[in-house]
Parts: C-alpha cells; structure tokens; sequence
C-alpha cells in the first residue's frame, strides 16, 4: 500500500496541517530542519537506524546512525558558534557529495545560520559571483577545492573563516584557513538549538536566468512542511526503505530531498560519490538493495544507451519505486524503464523556487507516458494566457504553468533582488517560467521554457553568464550562446563567436576557449561547440540576436527578422 492511497480523496480533503501534525509543530512555535531531521527522529526510537550509508569511487564506505547524524550536526554546529557565527549569517558549503556535506547542512540550520551549498565543480567565476552576493562569512571545502577559493580571496574581504575538513595537518594553514576533523574532535552531545520560526530563513540555492546574474533563492524552515510530506507521498518513503536521491545537494533535489526529505522522513539513504556509469550505478543498486530511486532523465537516457544486456549482469530487484526531475522524461524513457525494472520512472516537476515538487505523478495513479502528472494536494496549479494571465480553459491549449502561492516551501525572495522576485508573480499567480499544456484528465504536458535559459542534463545555464565569460577571453570580439538538441542531455551548450583582429579560428583556439570557460564557470556551462563567424546577427540597435542562432540549431522557422541589421540595406 502506497502512502498516499488515493490521490482523490487527498485532494478533497487536504490541508497542509496534515504534515505540521505529523512532524509536531504548533503554528506560531518553533520548527528547526536540522532538528527534524536528526534529534526528532532519535527521539522517535531511530537513534541506532542507520540514516547515510556513503561511498566513493574508491569503494570506501562510511555509515552514520541518526544518533551519529545528530551529534556530527551538533558538532559542526557548536564548531561554528564558536567562530562567532550568528544566525541568518551565510555558510556556504562547497564540497563534494561527501558526508561533512549532508552533516554539516543539518549543523548550519541547528544554528539559525543560512545554508548556501554551491555545486563543487564550480570554477573560482561562479563561485565569487554567488559567494559576493550572499556576502558569505565562511565556507566549508575540501583541500583539493582551495585553489579555487584562494584565487579570488583578495576580492572578498567578508569571507572571514575557510573551514577545511581534510586539511592535512603536518600542512601549513593560510590567510583564513582553518582546519575542522569531524573524526577527532570531541562530539557535542548536549546542544541548544537556534529556536527558528516558520519564516527564518535555511537554504540559499543559487539559480540561473536568462539575463542578469544568477538569482540566489532563499528558502525558509517552514519549508520543510512540503518537503516531508512529499517525500512521503510522491516518494513513498516507508520507514523499511533504502533510498537513493542521485542529485548533488549543490542544487535543490539533492538538499529538498537529498537530505531534508529523506531524514525528516527518518529512512535510510545511501550516496554515491563517484562519476557516472551504468555497471557503478547498477552495482550500487545491487548491494545495497536500494527500494526507492530519485534520478533525473539525463542519467535515465543515459542508463539506456549503455543498453539492456548489462542489466541482466545485476540484482535489481529491490527495486520498489522509481521518481525522476529536472528535465522532459521523454515517453520512451518511461516505457523503457518499465520493461528493464519492472516498473516506470514517476516524472515530477518543480524547480529551484517552488523548493518541493508541484506537479507529479502519484503510485497508484495511471500513468501517461510524457505527461508530468497532476498537481500536488494543496497546489492550485493551471496554465495561463501569455497576454492576459487568464486562466485557459481549454484542454489542450498551451500557456505558461502558473502556480496560486502560498504553499510552505515557496521561494521568500530572491537574496537582495525583490525588483526580479515580483516580476515572478502575475495576477495573483507565480510564473515558473515553463509553457506546457492540460489534458481533459488533468494532466500536464511539458512543453518547454519560456526564457533562454539551457536546461543541459537538467541543470540549469544562463547564456548571459558564458556570453560574459566568453568575452574574457583575449581572442573573442563577440558571443551568443544558445542550446542545441543532444540525445543524452537533450540540450548542450553551443557558443557562436566573432573574433578580434589578429586571430584566426583553429582547432587549438576551440579547444583553449571551451577549457576557458570551464575553469571560470563549470564543466556544465562549458559549449560543447564553437563555432565561429564573420559577425553575429544583431538587431538594428545592436543587440545580438540568439533567437536566429537558436532556430537554425533546432531547424525551427525564424520567424520575424525585420528588426535584422542586414536588413538595413
Ligand atoms: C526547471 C527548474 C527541480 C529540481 C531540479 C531542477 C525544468 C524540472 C521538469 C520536468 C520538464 C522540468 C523546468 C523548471 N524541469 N522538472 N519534470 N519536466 N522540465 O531545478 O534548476 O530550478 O530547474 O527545470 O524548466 O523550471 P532548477
């Protein structure tokens, strides 16, 4: 029996009280997330349960009991009161998916602190632009990422603590480092924990737009009211399941559901912490008889193309239930999963700034292959006219998906931009900024975003961030950058490029330019292509014009190119 029985009656009779009842908390008192989601479930008999089980490429594996979760968190957290860190004061963590990640997330939010986990392939560009507009007073890495930081340490004078946690100790510290041992350091057993509202603020996820710089979406602790409750719903955790969430808490599944998610809901998640490959992933399944997987369809396709023979190598069949995010699951992603694991991936949609799943597929439910189901219980969801954000009444009819506010783990603002925060919202609904359409049955059916922003194997790229990097780079006069179809990612980076006088294209500058855009931003946003031409189409005032370059690259119509230079003549 699923947790959530019939979706119907959920509908009919819901209110988000439900959860608050079940996680304890009287409206108007406190609620912490890193409370919830270790000492509360100590508290409910789980303290020896194991809560993270963690392994590396290298095949070490590490094992924390929610006793083990609590005291690491309390620990990390009395570590950085003692620094002098105050509540509401920005911690970023940046490292990879190791345990002081997930850890250290909980002890951030015990102390009323902000976490703000940024994505650890970042290069030192994307990370000074996040750490400066947060203002971060510490960061918690790995040696290996220190480079990065100290590359553009001059320029952030409000970084005051660099906190290591695999500092070799017989090295020698620099300007702000300091080293933390979560293995020896005396554990805090008894700890008072920040007494946070509804409306504290926790998470600062950082996001990218079509313009401007990225946006950093701030999250409050009320949030976990939607984050646990879909868990159990959408999810299915039960309290006997292994679960595995594939994302990286450097973005929002892997900390919605990664960690507040999946330990509020006191199971046992295992971590991968290795690249990808379809013998790891598999053999990881296999041995750890993971019953709940939470991926997303880059890594599904991606699963397909190393085909099915190699699945028959492998023990999948603690398989109970699968969930993907991120991207468009084609249908035949779903169909295929359900032939080789017996059952099909559940497609679910939400982003950065809704903090929790909207609209989603239900165990139970029927399923249409390519739709991304219904909305959740409590979310008034619809697609809305472009012009007059009406409400379209029409089955079929394709608008912007338009969300009524007001559910726990909204978005409170974007961090010191509430000029870009209000342009989200339009007569009286918030604008995720994705077109789809509704069938007759009410279900949704994705179509695609309305801005220019990359969705590449389900993260998120501004052409605007590797334009402007682009332009750093001593050979580059001019740049566009815009998607191209990939079959795995289903979009890749492209960048279109003029060149100064002086430089001729070459396939070592291609090759010297893509590596320059990765250092500075990230692998992800690095152009997959480069191609490089006379001058770019721009418009009569200038403007660079993607919109040609996009169409060409899918072999859509161009539409109105009236406002072209070339036309001029
Ligand atoms: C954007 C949000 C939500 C966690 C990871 C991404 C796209 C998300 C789906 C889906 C089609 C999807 C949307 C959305 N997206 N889920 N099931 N089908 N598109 O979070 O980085 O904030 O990206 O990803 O365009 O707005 P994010």
């Amino acid at each position: 029996m699923s947790n959530i029985g019939s979706y119907e009656e959920r509908i009919r009779d819901f209110s988000w009280s439900i959860s608050e009842k079940e996680l304890g908390y009287n409206p108007g008192g406190i609620i912490n997330i890193g409370w919830l989601c270790s000492d509360r479930i100590c508290e409910l008999g789980k303290a020896q349960k194991t809560g993270l089980i963690w392994e590396n490429a290298s095949g070490v594996v590490k094992k924390f009991t929610y006793n083990d979760i609590r005291l690491a968190s309390n620990t990390i957290g009395q570590f950085l009161r003692d620094l002098g860190i105050k509540p509401e004061d920005r911690i970023c963590l940046f490292m990879d998916k190791i345990p002081e990640l997930y850890l250290g997330f909980l002890g951030i939010l015990k102390i009323g602190a902000i976490a703000q986990p940024l994505f650890s392939a970042f290069g030192d560009e994307s990370l000074f632009i996040r750490l400066e507009n947060a203002w971060t007073r510490a960061i918690i890495t790995q040696k290996k990422h220190l480079p990065k930081i100290r590359k553009i340490l001059d320029k952030m004078p409000f970084l005051e603590f660099i906190i290591i946690v695999d500092q070799d100790p017989l090295k020698p510290l620099q300007s702000r480092e300091i080293a933390f041992d979560l293995k020896n350091i005396p554990k805090v057993e008894v700890f008072e924990i920040c007494p946070t509202r509804a409306e504290s603020p926790s998470v600062l996820h950082y996001t990218s737009g079509t313009t401007g710089q990225p946006k950093g979406v701030k999250h409050v602790h009320y949030s976990i009211i939607s984050q646990y409750l879909t868990s159990k719903w959408v999810l299915d955790l039960q309290d006997d399941d292994i679960y595995w969430c594939t994302a990286d808490p450097g973005w929002v599944t892997g900390t919605s559901y990664g960690i507040i998610g999946a330990f509020s809901n006191g199971v046992t998640q295992c971590v991968l912490d290795a690249g990808f490959s379809a013998e790891s992933w598999y053999r990881f399944i296999e041995k750890y008889r993971i019953t709940m997987w939470y991926s997303a369809p880059t890594a599904i396709r991606s699963l397909m193309k190393a085909g099915d023979e190699i699945i028959n190598k492998f023990d999948l069949s603690s398989l109970r239930h699968l969930a993907s995010v991120g991207e468009p699951l084609n249908p035949e992603a779903v169909i295929w999963s359900e032939k080789v694991f017996g059952k099909p991936f559940l497609d679910t949609y939400w982003q950065t700034e809704t903090g929790s799943i909207m609209i989603s597929n239900y165990p139970g439910m029927k399923i249409k292959p390519g739709s991304m189901g219904k909305p959740f219980p409590g979310i008034t969801a619809t697609v809305v006219s472009p012009d007059t954000y009406e409400s379209f009444d029409v089955p079929g009819k394709i608008g912007l998906i338009a969300l009524k506010p007001g559910w726990p783990s909204m978005m409170r603002m974007y961090w010191n931009n509430e000029e870009t925060y209000k342009n989200k919202f339009r007569n009286g609904w918030y604008l995720p900024g994705d077109r789809s359409s509704i069938d007759t049955d009410g279900y949704f059916w994705f179509v695609g975003r309305d801005d220019d922003v990359i969705n590449t194997g389900g993260h998120l790229v501004s052409p605007f961030e590797v334009e402007s990097a682009l332009l750093e780079h001593p050979a580059v006069a001019e740049s566009a950058v815009v998607s191209k179809p990939d079959f795995v990612n289903m979009e890749v980076v492209k960048a279109f490029v003029s060149l100064k006088p002086g430089y001729q294209p070459s396939k070592e500058l291609d090759l010297e330019i893509m590596n320059f855009v990765r250092k500075k931003l990230s692998p992800l946003a690095m152009p997959q292509e480069i191609e490089f031409m006379d001058s770019l189409p721009k418009t009569r005032s200038g403007k660079i014009m993607r919109r040609i370059l996009h169409a060409r690259e899918w072999g859509e119509e161009v539409g109105d190119t009236s406002t072209l230079e070339d036309d001029d003549k």
